[in-house]
C-alpha cells in the first residue's frame, strides 16, 4: 500500500492487473491487498448530473472505493486537512479509513462507484453531521 499525504490514514492503492490480449483482469483479496476482510460490497450508479453523495464519516468502518467505470472526485477531510482525489481507473482504489469525512462529486455520466466495506451496513456507525464529526475528532 503506497503511503502518501492524504487526510487520516487514507491512501491510494494500486491493485494487481493481469493484462493479456483478451483484456485486463484485476482482483482484490480481503486481508491481503487491503488490511480488512470484506463483509459488504455496494455500488453507486445511474447518478443524475451534478449528484453529490457521501457527506458523512464512519466511527469504525473502513472502505476501499473504486471507479469501476467513468470517473468522480472524492473530497476527504480529517478535521484538519482536506484533499480531493480523482478516481478514474478500475485498478486503482482509494482506502478511506474510519473517522474521515468524505464527499463524492463530479460523477461522469457513465460512472460506477464500487465500495468494499469492512462491515455490514449499520446506521449507528455514521456521522452524518459535520459538526458532530468535528467534535469527535477534536476530542481524540
Ligand atoms: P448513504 O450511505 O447515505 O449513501 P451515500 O453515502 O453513497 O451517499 O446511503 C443511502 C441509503 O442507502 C441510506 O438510506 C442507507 C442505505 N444503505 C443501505 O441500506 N445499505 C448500504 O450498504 C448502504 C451503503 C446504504
Amino acid at each position: 500500500m503506497m503511503k502518501n499525504s492524504l487526510p487520516g490514514n487514507c491512501c491510494m492503492l494500486t491493485l494487481p492487473k493481469i493484462a493479456d490480449s483478451r483484456g485486463d483482469l484485476t482482483f482484490i483479496e480481503g486481508g491481503k491487498h487491503i488490511s480488512f476482510e470484506v463483509k459488504r460490497v455496494y455500488y453507486l450508479y445511474n447518478m443524475p448530473e451534478n449528484t453529490e453523495r457521501g457527506g458523512h464519516a464512519h466511527r469504525a468502518l473502513k472502505q476501499l472505493v473504486i471507479a469501476m467505470s467513468g470517473s468522480f472526485d472524492v473530497v476527504l477531510r480529517d478535521g484538519v486537512h482536506s484533499s480531493t482525489v480523482t478516481l478514474n481507473r478500475p485498478d486503482v482504489g482509494l482506502v478511506i479509513d474510519n473517522l474521515v469525512w468524505r464527499e463524492l462529486k463530479n460523477f461522469s455520466s457513465n460512472a460506477t462507484c464500487v465500495v468494499l466495506a469492512s462491515d455490514y451496513y449499520n446506521e449507528s456507525d455514521y456521522f452524518r453531521d459535520y459538526g458532530d464529526f468535528l467534535k469527535e475528532v477534536n476530542n481524540r
